[in-house]
């Protein structure tokens, strides 16, 4: 058995050190996390290759002190990229033929993703309690806005002659209207909607949506760049809802661009491992990756996990609803949707759907 080879296919990180520390086995999956390959990290010590003193170092020094097991559940590693990667860490120790610890070796298992899923969930349910909110608070503001509207429109009625105090009444017109549309498109994230799902071509769908937004996008500087994948096969989808979703994404690109600069959107069949394949109660379906990606000012890290929640907002005149209503769609076609953002230099917005056999 060749326990070196299968210690490498491994989907863990696996690191083994001698007893003065210095890394001895540094499989493919430590190298993919933590950006340093095998060549450039055997033979060196901890130290140099961790100058931050985390737990990684922390443990496996305590291995090999007491000759013990140590664990943690969650925990970071600093990779030489200057990412931290959440993961669970267990290290052992080695002993040689005397009893003596020989060396200790760690088992770091990446946990980015399960988090990523856990965010998921925690935003379905955000959403579905702001959904049972809405619903109660439609019912007890809508009757009495109606109210107020009627009685604003006979007040303007009564008095077509005293045209200086029409104008409150437009005001409060146009402001009630304001609230009902903030109340239908809250309503519109609560309620359960028929999505009419048929084979739809995405490149006329971001056509579409394109040719609504070329003229704002050409005001700011900005050019709307196309990489279509030409044998994409058609999705299963609403087109109305579906165009509701790019609208948006791409007014955010827009939005995001205050120097000009391009928005590309871009399709191609997925081959992401968590996302690229779904299961949706009729067999595996294949998924399609539709891209929106613009240069703009990026999502602060620190905001990331926010962006989803209803009503939450970095911009003036935005509602906060726009990413909301997206996900939601998205979800009513068993698909997902992910975010990738550098800080300053742009923001990556994928949308999993799926295809139509
Ligand atoms: N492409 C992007 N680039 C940078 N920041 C973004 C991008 N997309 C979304 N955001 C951030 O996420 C927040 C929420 O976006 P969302 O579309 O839900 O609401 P909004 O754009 O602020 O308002 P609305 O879409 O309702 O007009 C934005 O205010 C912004 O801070
Ligand atoms: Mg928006």
């Amino acid at each position: 058995m060749n326990y070196e080879a299968m210690l490498a296919g491994l989907p863990d990180a696996v690191i083994a050190v001698d007893s003065d520390a210095r890394v001895v086995f540094w499989n493919a999956a430590a190298e993919e996390m933590i950006a340093r390959s095998a060549r450039r990290a055997v033979g060196r010590t901890l130290k140099d290759l961790f100058p931050f003193e985390d737990s990684l170092i922390r443990r496996l020094r305590e291995t090999l002190a007491t000759g013990e097991s140590r664990s943690e559940s969650e925990t970071a590693v600093e990779t030489t990229d200057n990412r931290r990667v959440p993961v669970s860490l267990v290290t052992a120790p080695l002993f040689g033929r005397d009893g003596s610890v020989e060396g200790a070796v760690a088992v770091l298992r990446d946990l980015s993703r399960l988090q990523q899923l856990e965010g998921e969930v925690r935003r379905g349910e955000t959403l579905a309690a702001a959904g049972r909110m809405a619903v109660g608070l439609a019912h007890e503001i809508r009757n009495p806005l109606g109210a107020i509207r009627g009685a604003v429109q006979l007040l303007q009625r009564e008095l077509r002659a005293d045209s200086s105090l029409t104008e409150y009444t437009r005001v409060l017109l146009t402001e009630v209207d304001r609230v009902n549309r903030i109340i239908e498109q809250l309503l519109d994230l609560a309620r359960p909607v028929q999505v009419r799902r048929v084979p739809l071509n995405l490149h006329q769908l971001f056509e579409r949506v394109a040719l609504l937004q070329e003229e704002a996008a050409r005001e700011r500087g900005i050019t709307i760049v196309r990489r279509y994948d030409p044998s994409l096969p058609p999705i299963l989808g609403d087109e109305d809802r579906l165009v509701q979703v790019f609208h948006n994404l791409v007014r955010n690109a827009i939005e995001s661009m205050k120097h000009g600069g391009h928005v590309l959107l871009s399709s191609r069949v997925s081959m992401n491992p968590l996302y690229g394949r779904v299961d949706s109660g009729s067999g595996q379906r294949i998924m399609v990756e539709a891209v929106v990606a613009d240069e703009g000012t990026g999502i602060p890290t620190g905001l990331r996990s926010r962006i989803f929640d209803p009503f939450f907002t970095t911009k003036e005149s935005g509602m906060g609803l726009g990413l909301a209503v997206c996900h939601r769609i998205v979800e009513e076609h068993d698909g997902a949707i992910q975010v990738d953002s550098v800080d300053g230099k742009g923001t990556t917005v994928t949308c999993f759907l799926p295809i139509a056999r």
